[in-house]
């Protein structure tokens, strides 16, 4: 599919297995869901442009390469996009962060906003949109709808699992929105869940179901 990553790292399947498995507690299903986190953030950074700097080590000058530009942008959707959040900034400590408070309206199942917060200056940074779940797209469209009001170009959308269907409705709406994800599952279902997925990402999370 064009315009999409999947991060098929050996680590990254193996976390995940274990993520979908309903047996697996809170707690573990947190800590892998950062740490799957920490690997897509590895990939979906992987071509950001370095600039040479001068390095005294030990044992003499040297040059050396780090980030050139602005500082980027994580922005989770939440709830669940928080969840992602602390496996992303172990990689990038000193990104920004912009919250994008969603909900999917039951009836409709559009996104309705109920927060929003940026930095000031988002409109000079790449900004990455996590969010674990792209199951019809409408939430991740909303919030790209967002940022781009907000003078964004540069988007990312980083998620977990991703069924085709918020694919195609995604990049549809948003060409210019690359998108990484650790798989593309078959379907999704009557309620708009991805099968097999791994349920709700929120509750399992957060431990509400
Ligand atoms: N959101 C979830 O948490 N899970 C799904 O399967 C779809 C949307």
């Amino acid at each position: 599919m064009q315009g999409v990553t999947i991060v098929d790292h050996p680590l990254v399947q193996h976390k995940l297995t274990i993520l979908r498995d309903k047996e697996t507690s809170t707690r573990s299903f947190r800590s892998l869901l950062r740490e799957i986190s920490a690997l897509l953030c590895y990939e979906v950074t992987r071509d950001l442009p370095l600039e040479d700097v001068a390095v005294e080590t030990p044992v003499g000058p040297t040059q050396g390469k780090v980030l050139a530009g602005k500082k980027l942008v994580f922005a989770p959707i939440l709830r669940a996009g928080m969840g992602m959040l602390d496996g992303m900034l172990e990689l990038v400590p000193s990104a920004r962060v912009a919250h994008i408070g969603l909900y999917r309206d039951p009836k409709t199942l559009k996104a309705v906003e109920y927060y929003f917060k940026a930095p000031t200056d988002i409109a000079e940074r790449l900004v990455i949109v996590i969010d674990p779940m792209l199951a019809t797209g409408h939430t991740a469209i909303a919030a790209i709808d967002r940022l781009k009001e907000n003078g964004v170009k540069h988007i990312r959308f980083a998620c977990v699992l991703a069924a085709p269907e918020g694919v195609d409705v995604l990049r549809g709406y948003h060409p210019d929105v690359e998108i990484w994800a650790a798989a593309i599952d078959e379907r999704l279902d009557e309620h708009s869940y991805i099968v097999p997925g791994l349920g709700d990402a929120g509750d399992r999370i957060y431990g509400t179901k």
